[in-house]
């Protein structure tokens, strides 16, 4: 894994380079429109329940969509306070586990069932955990959340045709990361899929390592998906930037009051930093991207381990292979 020691090696210094990164004049910076609707588009999000991903169930409801919120936690509750803050009765909520591979088919099996085709998909759902945890597969927890099943659910919706490709429709695929993808200085591609032991130290140098695989994986979809020059699918990354949302919660509970003073005056509520966001759900200008990444809201390139093409053939295959050893096998 890592040994360079950067901004977002612990949860210190990310605190503080989230924090001063706000204050750094942006470049290159994206306008949303607010007049801008997605009206009857269809919207599937992970980790809808909460901070980023409840946020932008409101705001695309708001907005015209109609909205499918894939969650672990507040079925049905969170989609009724989605349809009642947006005024929107087009929200459906579906229960999912993203530490679970089989809870992902099954996400999936339940969406082909109900035949809905995707305009939009956001894969935002992710963790910060105390320390490491197996999965029901005997996988690393956060690894899972954090990029497998992302990995997976694209993979799966593509190969059961869940998105809507008529008529020169592009769909677009959203994946919330993070600018601590920059953190890690190498791959660790013998390391890969194995447990990891680590505690609370070592956290966030592994959230950065995830965001890595995530905008890696995020470059190399886009390849894969966009053939012979022909744009299929806009495959858009983003970071919001540090969130006032529920990610500490599983910090020490003696850091816990701390965090809440700094994140509440420091850090962006959900409801402006969900903007990068709903940008890319929504704005037209956006249309002729076969990929896209945005900080805040100003567009930037991606780390240059993220966009390197043998970097991202060998995390697919990689991904493909462990999934596959889990029973999985892609027919496309
Ligand atoms: N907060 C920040 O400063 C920050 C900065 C950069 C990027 N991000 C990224 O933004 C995204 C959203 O995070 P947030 O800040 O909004 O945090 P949050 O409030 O903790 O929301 C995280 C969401 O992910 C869901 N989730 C976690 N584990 C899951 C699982 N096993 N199965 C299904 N859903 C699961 C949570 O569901 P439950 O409610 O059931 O737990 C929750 O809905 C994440 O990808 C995060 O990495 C956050």
């Amino acid at each position: 894994m890592t040994e360079k020691k950067g901004r977002y090696s612990n949860a210190f210094t990310a605190t503080l380079a989230g924090i001063t990164d706000l204050f750094r004049k942006q470049m290159n910076v994206v306008t949303l429109n607010e007049t801008d609707r997605i009206e009857g588009k269809k919207v599937l999000i992970t980790g809808a329940s909460s901070g980023l991903g409840f946020e932008t169930a409101v705001q695309l409801a708001k907005r015209g969509a109609q909205v499918w919120m894939a969650c672990r936690s507040g079925v049905p509750q969170k989609g009724e306070e989605v349809k009642n803050l947006s005024g929107n009765k087009e929200v459906e909520i579906l229960k999912v586990d993203l530490s679970d591979l089989d809870s992902v088919k099954s996400l999936v099996d339940q969406l082909k069932t109900a035949a809905v085709k995707f305009d939009v998909l956001v894969e935002n759902a992710g963790m910060v955990p105390a320390k490491s945890r197996k999965t029901k597969q005997g996988l690393e927890e956060m690894f899972v959340v954090n990029y497998l099943s992302k990995y997976l659910l694209a993979r799966l919706l593509l190969q059961n045709d869940l998105f809507n490709t008529t008529d020169g429709q592009v769909p677009r695929i959203i994946i919330v990361a993070s600018e601590s993808h920059r953190n890690p200085k190498a791959f660790d591609w013998d390391g890969f899929g194995k447990y990891k032991e680590y505690s609370m130290g070592k956290t966030v140098e592994h959230y950065g390592y995830y965001k890595l695989l995530l905008t890696t994986f995020s470059n190399e979809l886009s390849r894969r998906i966009n053939t012979s020059g022909r744009l299929n699918y806009s495959v858009l990354a983003l970071c919001p930037g540090p969130i006032d949302s529920n990610i500490t919660r599983e910090a020490p509970a003696i850091f816990k009051p701390l965090l809440k003073v700094v994140f509440k005056i420091f850090f962006r509520s959900p409801e402006v930093a969900v903007r990068p966001v709903v940008y890319f759900a929504v704005s037209p200008e956006v249309k002729d991207k076969p990929l896209d990444y945005l900080f805040l809201m100003s567009r930037k390139e991606m780390d240059e381990k993220a966009t390197d093409a043998a970097n991202g053939k060998k995390l697919w295959e990689l991904s493909e292979a462990l999934l596959r050893e889990h029973g999985i096998v892609f027919s496309k």
